[in-house]
């Protein structure tokens, strides 16, 4: 059994385990609402696909995925990873995904970004932390807004959504900027 390898002030983050591969995190990834805004969702995602993405990122140190979990009752409601993590360059991505509709939209997006963002920058010493997003989900961009990221790119029409296409939106967070909120 894992346990809190990161806590916070409702939520700690712990490494995801073989057992979280299960039929609550196949919900998430393949509903319509929470996938809508996520490249995974393109295509249904079956057990074993997952459990395939889960032993290529479990191979190496290049992507690193842990589970979000609530303090008071240790629900697992969503992940959170850095991936693609170039420690040449020292950044990474960021990805995140609240899977229990119940806690989107209060706060816990932005608690597990920050646990992660300091994880990142503190103790593995990245640099900068980048994420990419669609132009139209507002959510998503207020809450990283919110958290110190900046607009630091833009693909036009890019993406198709639902019979339109959008931008791309990249945004980036370095290091000195965090620790110069946060520390
Ligand atoms: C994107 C995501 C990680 C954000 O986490 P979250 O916990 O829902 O977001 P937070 O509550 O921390 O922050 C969202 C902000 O948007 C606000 N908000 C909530 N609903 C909103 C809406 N419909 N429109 C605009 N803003 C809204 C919140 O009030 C909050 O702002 P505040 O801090 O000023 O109060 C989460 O919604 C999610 O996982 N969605 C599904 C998967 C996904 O899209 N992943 C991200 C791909 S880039």
């Amino acid at each position: 059994m894992s346990v809190p390898y990161r806590i916070g002030q409702r939520v700690y983050l712990r490494p995801l385990e073989k057992s979280d591969i299960n039929k609550r995190y196949l919900a998430w990834i393949n509903d319509s609402e929470i996938g809508k805004f996520l490249e995974v969702n393109l295509f249904p995602t079956t057990k074993n696909e997952l459990l395939d993405y889960y032993k290529q990122i479990k191979r190496n140190r290049t992507n690193l995925i842990f589970a979000i979990v609530t303090k008071d009752k240790n629900r697992h409601i969503g992940n959170i990873k850095l991936g693609d993590i170039n420690y040449i360059h020292r950044y990474a991505d960021l990805g995140i995904m609240i899977g229990e509709k119940d806690f989107l939209g209060k706060g816990y997006g932005r608690e597990a970004v920050l646990l992660l963002l300091d994880y990142a920058f503190n103790r593995l010493n990245l640099n900068k932390v980048i994420l990419a997003v669609y132009s139209n989900h507002k959510i998503a961009i207020k809450c990283y807004s919110r958290i110190g990221f900046k607009i630091e790119g833009r693909i036009k029409d890019l993406l198709y959504f639902q019979g339109k296409y959008v931008d791309k939106v990249l945004m980036g967070i370095s290091r000195s900027e965090f620790n110069k909120l946060y520390k």
